[in-house]
């Protein structure tokens, strides 16, 4: 197979299809029953046939899987449960002779509690330097037994956890927004930057060619005392204003700026993309051309299957991102949220948190029509111009593993919660590989998480060069997208039925969407692509077609 060669173009990105790998959950070489990076190596001529631009791996650093390996130990190293950095430098010389970039997920809010300073932390004074790299405060209350400030952490409850002094006695608290086990960085502390700006080069000599950026809106607070109250996280109906206690503050905004310079020093210069959880227009402020770049826009992953939705997040959000000379970027899932295939399946709006806690039984999801607007709204977004971020499994049209055994859960969220919330793992269940065999060919051990017996319907052995599966979708739609796109332009055409989405872009590409309930014509074109088959000629309700119209 020939692939093509990585350029130095700078703005390779601006266009691209960027496909998250889950590493413990994609392939598992050795048999423990956990992926790593050797499967990941394995596997780069099935993402070579998925026509990518590059892929983002989730974090395989040491870690004690707290929060799935968003608890960092170590930031310049492999979990050795995944390999070693030589196997890391193999992966990546053979996903760039493939064609394919890569991109490493950086944490820096918070590290993993094993981290040596945090762990150097613990072991010194209050108010000693290794205890200002984190967020160490003294309690409230006589004795200190009160918690700081009425913080949240994002995993319930308090943002807050005590320490005990080596001699047993209770000693400060120190902050973490997640789970006690991913305590806060100070960013006031010089130290803090000048080691991520060692990380950021150590994988970027390495090779990497870009960064997701965890919680980029959290890493600097407002920690004047007496700390101001935070009572709720994120409230989307109320902008922030740069001024907020924990997030978007407009001074997290220097740091980017600093590693913007770090990204500069190489050619073609390094990529991030800022995971920032705020309002569409406070979040293009993070993908400045002399920032990360881009942002990651999570509308259309949180909206319903609807029109009047999908064609205001996707007119606001172009022309917000252009605003700051950048481009939109687009998911419809992730490892953080309901497969889309599954919310499609259910009523819009429907209450996804209840519904996993009922392991699914609350109401049967309809798989058929789930599917078939996944596919359609995967094809619609992949006509957009920017970049597409899809997650591992949404090319084999997974849906949410909903019945996980609680007693087999790894998500924080399920304990800290107190069993109210059973958290994420139904979408980070290891990939199929194949329909029979142990584990679906995912390992020769037993999957570190179960996987349900439907998945075998939807292995890659199972949809491999059978026309018309997804899998066979996602690799012709990306390979067409690859030859169709050119500029970052689009139109908005208008159709005299409801419920309908149609745009082009340049060349007469066009791209046509059904929400609506009855199967409406296409305009004389040539169809390149269709999400679900034809009705009669007619676009049929959860269907999107791809036209080329000669002029
Ligand atoms: C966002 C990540 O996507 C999520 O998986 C993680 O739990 C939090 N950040 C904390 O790192």
């Amino acid at each position: 197979m020939t692939h093509p060669a990585l350029s130095d173009d700078p703005n390779w990105w601006r266009q691209a299809a960027i496909y998250q790998i889950y590493p413990r959950s994609f392939k598992d070489s050795d048999g423990d029953g956990l992926g790593d990076i050797r499967g990941i190596t394995s596997k780069v001529d099935y993402l070579a046939s998925l026509n990518l631009d590059a892929v983002w791996l989730s974090p395989f650093y040491p870690s004690a899987l707290a929060d799935g390996g968003y608890d960092v130990a170590h930031y310049r190293d492999v979990d050795p449960r995944l390999g070693t950095l030589a196997d890391f430098d193999e992966m990546v010389a053979a996903l760039h002779e493939a064609g394919i970039r890569v991109f490493v997920d950086i944490v820096p809010n918070h590290s993993s509690n094993l981290h040596e300073w945090f762990q150097e932390a613990l072991a010194s004074e209050p108010g000693s330097p290794a205890r200002d790299r984190y967020i160490f405060r003294d309690g409230l209350g006589e004795n200190g037994e009160l918690p700081p400030s009425d913080w949240p952490s994002h995993f319930a409850p308090s943002a807050w956890t005590r320490t005990t002094n080596s001699d047993g006695t209770p000693g400060q608290w120190y902050l973490h927004l997640f789970a006690p086990e991913q305590p806060d960085f100070n960013w006031d502390n010089p130290e803090v930057h000048e080691d991520f700006l060692k990380t950021l080069r150590f994988w970027s000599d390495r090779g990497v060619d870009g960064f997701r950026v965890d919680v980029a809106h959290a890493l600097k607070k407002d920690l004047s005392e007496p700390f101001r109250s935070k009572p709720v996280f994120i409230d989307f109906d109320n902008p922030l204003t740069g001024d907020d206690v924990l997030f978007d503050r407009n001074d997290v905004h220097d740091i980017y700026r600093q590693w913007r310079k770090v990204f500069e020093e190489y050619t073609p210069p390094r990529v991030a993309v800022a995971e920032a959880w705020v309002r569409a227009e406070r979040r293009v402020l993070y993908a400045r051309p002399d920032e990360l770049g881009q942002a990651f826009n999570f509308d259309l992953l949180l909206a319903d299957f609807d029109a009047s939705q999908f064609k205001r997040i996707i007119t606001d959000n172009i022309a917000l991102a252009k605003t700051e000379g950048s481009s939109s970027t687009w998911v419809l899932s992730n490892h953080d949220r309901v497969r889309h295939a599954t919310k499609y399946g259910l009523p819009a709006g429907y209450d996804l948190r209840e519904w996993l806690l009922s392991n699914g039984t609350k109401l049967e999801v309809n798989y058929v029509q789930g599917l078939a607007r996944a596919r359609a709204a995967t094809l619609l977004m992949l006509a957009l111009p920017g970049s597409c971020y899809l997650y591992q499994g949404e090319e084999l049209g997974l849906f949410e593993a909903a019945d996980i055994p609680v007693d087999q859960l790894q998500d924080p969220i399920w304990e800290r919660n107190h069993h109210t919330d059973k958290g994420r793992d139904g979408c980070r269940v290891p990939l199929p590989w194949t329909a029979d065999g142990m584990s679906f060919g995912f390992s020769d051990g037993v999957a570190h998480l179960p996987q349900p017996e439907t998945f075998a319907d939807f292995a890659v052995s199972s949809q491999d060069g059978h026309e018309g599966s997804t899998l066979e979708l996602y690799r012709v739609a990306l390979g067409l997208r690859r030859e169709l796109q050119s500029t970052e332009d689009y139109e908005w055409l208008e159709s005299p039925h409801s419920g309908i989405l149609h745009f082009s872009r340049a060349n007469g590409w066009q791209s046509m969407t059904n929400f609506g309930g009855t199967a409406v014509p296409l305009p004389e074109a040539q169809i390149l692509l269709s999400s679900s088959p034809l009705v009669d000629g007619l676009l049929p309700e959860g269907t999107t077609v791809w036209l080329k119209v000669e002029r």
